[in-house]
């Protein structure tokens, strides 16, 4: 259970859960390129790290991020952003395949809750704020937001808040499933990193599966989804851990899952 600081961020391992938090309190974890290319490289270790099953990533009791970073975005040109293909990057992260749990607590507003919704599921404090509040600024949602915003919650919610700049809170962003759960803000890393071991306790492979499964139904159609399903169901039956659970189950005992 050691904690690396990194600059940018805190890296943690609990048991087999990594945790990320982000430490830019003075800009209340305002994403720049520096933070987010840590968070991508820690997010990466732990998805190629075998004796890790799920990764956490959270922020401060006040933000979980307060957006991407504007003082650093500001005077950019359009050319400095086309060259550099600002934030490709950081789309690196939804192309892992551990499973990501966001917990967040304050501010998820514009990048912040673009990387929320990179995660596989949210988990709020009842203190949460989201939303994408960069039409103010002059400009739009630029890490998947409006794509991802839509298909999670439809586009009367996703347009009102992307056009106007509507944060919703905890209770509204549970109703329009924004988000998993809300728990306190006192036991908001607690849960979550109950969920994420939840998680990790089982097969890492199937974990991961699993995982690529629902991320398939998110980015294609129903009967490209369900070929692809069966596809990665007949796979678990190339792994260990498939075996150990079934005869797990059938000799009233508990996997003992090795994660291969
Ligand atoms: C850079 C930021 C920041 C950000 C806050 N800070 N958000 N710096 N980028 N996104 C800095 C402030 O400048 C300030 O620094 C310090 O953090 C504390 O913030 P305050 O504003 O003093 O705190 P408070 O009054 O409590 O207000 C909190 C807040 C406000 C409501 C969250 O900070 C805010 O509106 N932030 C911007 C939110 C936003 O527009 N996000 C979208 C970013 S655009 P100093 O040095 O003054 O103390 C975006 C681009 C999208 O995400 C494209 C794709 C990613």
């Amino acid at each position: 259970q050691e904690t690396r600081d990194q600059g940018n961020i805190r890296v943690e391992t609990r048991d087999r859960v990594g945790l990320i938090t982000l430490d830019r309190p003075k800009a209340l974890n305002a994403l720049n390129k520096a933070t987010m290319d840590e968070l991508v490289a820690a997010a990466t270790a732990f998805d190629a790290d075998p004796g890790i099953g799920a990764v956490v990533i959270t922020g401060s009791a006040k933000a979980f991020a307060a957006g991407a970073d504007i003082k650093e975005m500001a005077s950019q040109s359009y050319m400095d952003m086309y060259a550099a293909d600002w934030f490709r990057h950081w789309e690196d992260l939804t192309r892992l395949r551990i499973p990501l749990v966001a917990a967040v607590s304050g501010y998820a507003l514009g990048g912040g809750c673009e990387l929320a919704m990179m995660c596989d599921l949210i988990i709020a404090a009842d203190t949460a704020r989201f939303g994408q509040p960069e039409i103010a600024l002059g400009v739009l949602p630029g890490m998947g937001g409006t794509q991802r915003l839509t298909h999670a919650v439809g586009k009367a919610t996703a347009m009102d808040m992307i056009l106007t700049g509507r944060q919703l809170d905890a209770e509204e962003a549970l109703r329009v499933r924004l988000v998993s759960r809300v728990v306190p803000a006192d036991r908001l890393l607690e849960e979550a990193l109950e969920v994420a071991g939840k998680i990790a306790s089982a097969s890492k492979p199937i974990a991961m599966l699993a995982k690529e499964a629902v991320t398939t139904a998110f980015e294609t159609g129903l009967t490209h989804g369900v070929q692809i399903e069966r596809r990665l169901f007949h796979s678990a039956f190339a792994t260990e851990d498939q075996k150990e659970g079934m005869a797990a189950f059938v000799e009233k005992r508990t996997p003992d899952f090795r994660h291969r």
